[in-house]
């Protein structure tokens, strides 16, 4: 016997959530410009730290961020902001994903330099309320999630342009248990979002001059959304004929990034939500683990560069907190320097955390006693940037990686 009054009650869910969608499209369709830093008379930037091992390596990122913008600083034309209660305790005192009067805070920066926050899962002690990750992704429109990851020696250079908005991310905390043996969660592509991230990777593609973009759905068997990722991704690409494209399945990416005939070909990625996130794990663990890569989350009015990886709020019962590799927060913060169109201050920083991370390494990081902390790396990054000879041993490096890999 089919249950008749439990359909309704889904079908009145569901039609808040089209509603809400459809307020959202009409919000889309008259979005703002583009913030143009070089205009701002002071530029403010948000730090907040997170849960676990967040604080910790936020505060060794914070330190990289200062001295960068020292003079800024200084001349009263960067403002650093710490901004609190983005922590699992308060989220869950108030049970929102981000209390109101920090979003508030949030919404008055430009910027946000943001540490891992812990998001609950089913079975957790917490509640199982809304990440605060994708809330803040919702809430300020960052609807590029870019991320890099680059191995010279393997002849690897690829970014990720992954969806941020939408996919299976938009309603996951809005899925219907219609009864109890019948759950469904629901996913979201609209013409304006799909556009939008299309068009940022093809704009980098064509801008970095790489002209390669690899466009990666499941359109064979999730046919809606996926299939209209893929027919926007086709009518965007006519307005980039120097840009070479193709489509790829998900399943078979993540076969090609580990496959070292093909995967130094690949340049720009542009992927919905779900097969961004999983896929960009991938990536940074080919890199050097997900402790190495950055992410920026960027939107039209704000952005916020952060860690790819967790809270890993184990590190912090066991006392090791003061070990966590801090290079994916400094990583975002090189981002946010290239965002906030501090390109040569980026560059050095890159060149830094190459040196460090792939090639001198004079300092490691294990995540406990037998490596350095965070703080000692981050000043070892520092240090590494004042050398006045960095752009020499980098390009030294890189040419004999690159030495290697024809090898
Ligand atoms: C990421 C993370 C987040 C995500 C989590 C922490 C909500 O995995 O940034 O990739 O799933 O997007
Ligand atoms: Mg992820």
């Amino acid at each position: 016997m089919v249950d008749e009054k439990a359909i309704q009650a889904a079908q009145e869910k569901f039609a808040v959530l089209l509603r809400k969608q459809l307020e959202r499209v009409e919000v889309l369709k008259n979005e703002p410009d583009w913030t143009d830093y070089s205009k701002l008379d002071k530029l403010i930037i948000g730090v907040c730290g997170g849960d676990g091992i967040g604080p910790y390596i936020c505060a060794s990122a914070q330190k990289v961020m200062e001295v960068l913008l020292a003079d800024k600083i200084k001349a009263g034309k960067v403002e650093i902001r710490q901004i609190d209660g983005l922590t699992i305790e308060r989220r869950v005192e108030v049970m929102k994903a981000i209390p109101d009067d920090t979003l508030a805070a949030l919404k008055e920066c430009h910027v946000i330099l943001k540490g891992p926050t812990t998001t609950p899962k089913k079975g957790d002690p917490w509640p199982n309320i809304e990440s605060a990750n994708v809330a803040m992704r919702k809430e300020l429109d960052l609807f590029a999630n870019v991320r890099p990851v680059s191995v010279p020696e393997l002849g690897i250079n690829w970014v990720f342009y992954r969806e941020n908005t939408e996919g299976s991310y938009a309603l996951g905390s809005d899925g219907v248990n219609v009864t109890d043996d019948l759950a469904m969660d629901f996913c979201v592509a609209t013409t304006q979002g799909t556009e939008r991230i299309i068009r940022a990777g093809f704009e980098h593609a064509k801008k970095t001059g790489v002209n390669y973009v690899s466009l990666v759905t499941k359109a064979n068997i999730i046919k809606t959304t996926d299939g209209k990722f893929l027919s926007i991704a086709e009518k965007v690409a006519k307005d980039y004929p120097e840009v070479q494209w193709d489509d790829w399945f998900i399943d078979i990416t993540t076969a090609k990034l580990i496959d070292p005939a093909r995967r130094s070909n690949f340049k720009v990625f542009v992927l919905p939500n779900l097969y961004g996130d999983i896929i960009t794990d991938e990536a940074a663990q080919i890199q050097g683990g997900v402790g190495t890569a950055g992410s920026a989350n960027i939107g039209k009015r704000y952005a916020m560069f952060e860690a790819i990886h967790g809270s890993a709020p184990r590190m912090v019962t066991e006392g090791r907190a003061q070990y966590a590799d801090p290079c994916s927060m400094i990583k975002a913060v090189a981002m946010m320097m290239e965002h906030i169109g501090e390109v040569e201050k980026a560059k050095k920083l890159n060149m830094a955390l190459d040196i460090t991370t792939q090639f001198e390494k004079k300092l490691v990081m294990t995540g406990r006693d037998t490596g350095a902390t965070g703080d000692e790396f981050a000043q070892y990054v520092l240090d590494t940037m004042a050398r006045p000879d960095i752009e020499k041993v980098w390009q030294g490096y890189i040419d004999e990686s690159i030495a290697k890999a024809k090898n």
